[in-house]
């Protein structure tokens, strides 16, 4: 944790060619169940898993960490959702209160009482001018200061990795890699990075590989 955020771990499960769910965006399973009971180990090492509204939307996710046995205790489960439009039924209510994370004058009061009268705690951040989203910067900053969180797990989609990466956040990339190609039709990983040229692209350290059951896990710190 720097003095202003917590870590943060981005966690990607993959095809061999990177890509994170079919063009319609099914996406159980890519992975294997070895690597899905690391993601729950993974989880239950973390003070907090984040994800994003989109993947609340697609997969409709608990994030909780079910391990054998059951940790001491559940993670704190975000999700980033600009406008309040997380579904009052969803999953994640299941496993004690999520914080569903807004943006400053861009959740509408009603969307934002609605989500508090389900169960969900909601706080509000200021929006990234573009792409108009909440700021992953003071999202961490929210769940250092009022939550005390020291480390974040993100599993999300290409929208929020491609936010954590873009504005450097990422301190530790686990990379699952399953043994099959989805080609070009199927979700990139990352949304746009918006780098220049190719030497101002940071480059990883790789810190850990190893077979997990059929994948392959990779551990790699970026900063
Ligand atoms: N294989 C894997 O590891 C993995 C893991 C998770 C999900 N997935 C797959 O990913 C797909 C969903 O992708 P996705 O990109 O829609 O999901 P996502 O990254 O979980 O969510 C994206 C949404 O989050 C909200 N958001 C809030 N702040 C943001 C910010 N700063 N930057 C970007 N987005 C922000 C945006 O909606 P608002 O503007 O409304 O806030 C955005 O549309 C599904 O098919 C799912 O199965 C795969």
């Amino acid at each position: 944790m720097s003095a202003s955020r917590p870590s943060v771990t981005l966690k990607l499960a993959t095809s061999l060619d990177g890509r994170i769910a079919m063009a319609s965006g099914e996406s159980r399973w890519i992975t294997g169940p070895q690597a899905r009971a690391e993601v729950h180990r993974m989880r239950a090492s973390h003070d907090a898993v984040l994800t994003g509204i989109g993947t609340v939307m697609a997969d409709d996710p608990q994030l909780t960490a079910r391990t054998d046995p059951a940790p001491a205790r559940q993670p704190l489960r975000v999700v980033l959702d600009t406008a309040a439009r997380c579904p009052l039924d969803a999953a994640l209510l299941q496993a004690g209160a999520p914080l569903v994370i807004t943006g400053r004058g861009r959740a509408a009061p009603e969307a934002v009482a609605r989500l508090e009268a389900a169960g969900f705690a909601v706080a509000q951040v200021r929006v990234e001018a573009l792409p108009g989203k909440v700021d992953p910067a003071e999202a961490l900053a929210v769940l250092a200061r009022d939550h005390g969180i020291a480390s974040v797990m993100v599993e999300a989609g290409a929208g929020v990795a491609g936010a954590f990466l873009r504005a450097g956040l990422v301190d530790r990339v686990v990379w699952f890699r399953a043994p099959l190609v989805l080609g070009a039709d199927a979700r990139p990983v990352t949304d746009v990075l918006g780098h220049g040229t190719l030497a101002e692209v940071p480059r990883w350290v790789l810190e850990d590989v190893r077979a997990c059951g059929p994948d392959q896990m990779e551990s790699w710190r970026v900063r």
